[in-house]
């Protein structure tokens, strides 16, 4: 196994706080051993959006994430490139936007279908890295091959949990005292098939393979990846407790806005399926739901989160239990957002905002936090029982427009690897190459060239995301479009100050866009109309700018 490269940092002005911890690792670094090498905890979490206590939510109590946050470096705006699992999770993970990796929908292998890219476990791993998938990292299926894409990006099978099967079954115990497929679930332990659930059963496996890897002579990159929030809302029912129904509110804007491009709206389709909801005969495409079952919603994916962060919490707590915490690098992400009534919908495939909109946040230690002293733990486990779990240093924090597909660049150059080169355009027959940014100068790395995009105005950064419709109007499919159906796809781009967005005609047998072709267009300024219900596209001057919807 070859070993890996020594780290190629170089301090650069580096904060007071931070300057006597950096020389242990400067000189760390000089050591040119795997046992120096920084190893990497990722975790993904499906359909989260940032509802969480570091990202200022009130509600939401989620104190070991928080807790995470606060030796961190925060992304306060991080969008993720298509608001739907596989074609967000295959663009992150091979550093690729969805026009590269050609995956809209669920159904193709970009290795076979686009190019051979590199992944960022298997960059880990082609450096000496044991790479470990623990839950859902890749969409299962044939967009990763139906083997979470091995064996090019693991040491060794991916974990899977074997309670993951019952989550689309009949588990939840409704007021009838009967099981059904419900969306709401919240479930009694005692009472669940196999007596545990996926995310807890993952963050056992993930702990026992940490347990395994103190002893491993190469350093290791572990993904977590997480199921909830993603429905059904199946969680253990204690979770309820921290958001009593009274203390729920409903989204601020529950209506379908009137300037809203019809193209633009996704019928959520997938928790119609689900009992509970079937039962209530809600009108397609529009709705509305009841507004006391929108309050369960939002409690139960609240609750959901909290319970996420429970797992969260057990699974960093072991890593400082097993002395790792000092050379392991923890990124924290989610695939997409999920709208909880906002503009009338129930779901993620959109391009607003909060469907594309990510928590994002790097721990690297000694650089975003001192290392722990002796006996010290930076990640105590928190309860979010607990009240008193609410008073949280909000750590460090930066506004700036940042994209998902950054993240393979990112995780390289903070681990010392090769940062792949930019793409070139195309870059199909390039495996290694990478379409977003280094985002090392928020870490206070040296970068020998940085990229032009950080030099300018902030206010020029620009996030891109897309949508695909089958149709200008909300059909059964238009969530979930397959290739071959897709006529229209959703441009958008996210500056600090607007959202911009067309919707042009697309011929998916030759992956083209037609910007001739507009179909409709939507235009929100963040400071005065920060939820998007406001569309000033028709009132604009938007005649060039679709020019920069291409990145
Ligand atoms: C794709 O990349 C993998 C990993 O580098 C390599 O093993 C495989 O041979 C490549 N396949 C093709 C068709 O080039
Ligand atoms: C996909 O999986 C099949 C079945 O395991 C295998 O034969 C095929 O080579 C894989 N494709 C690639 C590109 O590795
Ligand atoms: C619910 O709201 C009330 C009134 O604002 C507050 O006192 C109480 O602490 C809240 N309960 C929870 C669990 O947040
Ligand atoms: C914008 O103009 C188009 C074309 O005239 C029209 O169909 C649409 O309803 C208008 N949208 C808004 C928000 O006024
Ligand atoms: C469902 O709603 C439709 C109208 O929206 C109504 O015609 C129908 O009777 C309802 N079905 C049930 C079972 O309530
Ligand atoms: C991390 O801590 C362990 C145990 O305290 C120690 O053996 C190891 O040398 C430390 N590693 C670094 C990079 O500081
Ligand atoms: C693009 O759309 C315009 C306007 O609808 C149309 O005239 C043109 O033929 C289209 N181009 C292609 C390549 O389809």
């Amino acid at each position: 196994m070859p070993r890996p490269p020594p780290p190629a940092w170089h301090l650069l002005g580096f904060s007071l706080f931070l300057a006597s911890v950096c020389v242990s690792l400067e000189s760390a670094a000089q050591g040119n051993s795997a046992a120096d090498a920084l190893n990497v905890l990722l975790i993904i979490v499906d359909d989260l959006r940032p509802s969480l206590g570091c990202y200022g939510d009130k509600l939401v109590r989620s104190p070991n994430i928080d807790q995470l946050a606060s030796h961190s470096i925060l992304f306060q705006n991080a969008f993720a490139q298509q608001a739907v699992c596989a074609p967000s999770r295959v663009s992150f993970l091979t550093g690729r936007r969805p026009d590269t990796t050609r995956l809209y929908d669920f159904n193709s292998y970009w290795r076979v279908h686009a190019g051979n890219f590199s992944t960022i476990p298997q960059h880990f791993k082609e450096n000496g890295y044991m790479t470990m998938s623990v839950g859902k990292v890749f969409h299962p299926g044939i967009s990763s091959n139906h083997s979470d894409d091995s064996p090019y990006s693991w040491s060794f099978a991916p974990y899977h949990p074997s309670s993951e099967k019952y989550e689309n079954t009949k588990t939840c115990r409704g007021e009838d005292g009967e099981l059904h497929a419900n969306l709401l679930c919240p479930v009694d332990m005692a009472d669940v098939p196999e007596g545990t659930l996926p995310d807890k059963q993952s963050t056992e496996e993930a702990i026992r393979l940490l347990e395994k890897m103190k002893t491993s002579t190469s350093p290791f990159f572990l993904a977590v990846g997480y199921h909830k929030p993603h429905i059904p809302f199946r969680y253990p029912k204690e979770f309820q407790k921290l958001y009593p129904l009274e203390n729920i509110t409903l989204a601020p804007d529950p209506q379908v806005p009137d300037g809203l491009p019809r193209v633009a709206y996704n019928p959520w389709m997938d928790i119609r399926e689900r009992e509970d909801v079937q039962a209530l005969n809600i009108s397609v495409p529009y709705g509305p739901i009841p507004v006391d079952f929108q309050r369960k919603i939002r409690q139960s994916y609240f609750a959901s989160v909290s319970y996420l962060d429970t797992q969260v919490g057990r699974l960093l707590s072991a890593l400082d239990d097993l002395h790792l915490v000092n050379n392991t690098i923890i990124a924290f992400t989610s695939d997409h957002g999920w709208a909880l009534g906002e503009h009338g919908e129930w779901a993620k495939y959109s391009n607003f905002d909060v469907t594309t909109r990510v928590p994002l946040m790097f721990y690297v230690p000694g650089r975003t936090a001192s290392l722990p002293g002796a006996g010290e733990k930076l990640f105590p486990y928190r309860s979010p029982f607990d009240p008193t779990s609410e008073l949280m240093d909000s750590g460090r924090h930066t506004e700036d427009l940042v994209e998902l597909v950054s993240l393979f660049p990112t995780l390289a150059g903070l681990a010392g690897l090769q940062v792949p080169p930019r793409c070139p355009i195309p870059s199909f027959h390039v495996e290694l190459c990478r379409e977003g940014q280094k985002l090392l100068k928020y870490f206070q790395l040296h970068d020998s060239e940085e990229d032009p995009y950080f030099h300018g105005n902030p206010r020029d950064l620009i996030a891109y995301s897309q949508y695909p419709r089958p149709a200008d109007s909300p059909q059964w499919n238009s969530d979930k479009p397959n290739l071959k159906d897709i006529k229209i796809m959703g441009y958008s781009i996210r500056t600090i100050d607007y959202r911009y967005t067309v919707w042009v005609g697309f011929n998916p047998g030759e992956f083209l866009a037609n910007f001739s072709d507009i179909h409709a267009g939507e235009l929100y300024f963040v400071d005065s109309d920060p939820l998007q219900d406001h569309n000033v596209y028709n009132d604009s001057q938007h005649g060039e700018l679709p020019q920069s919807l291409k990145p």
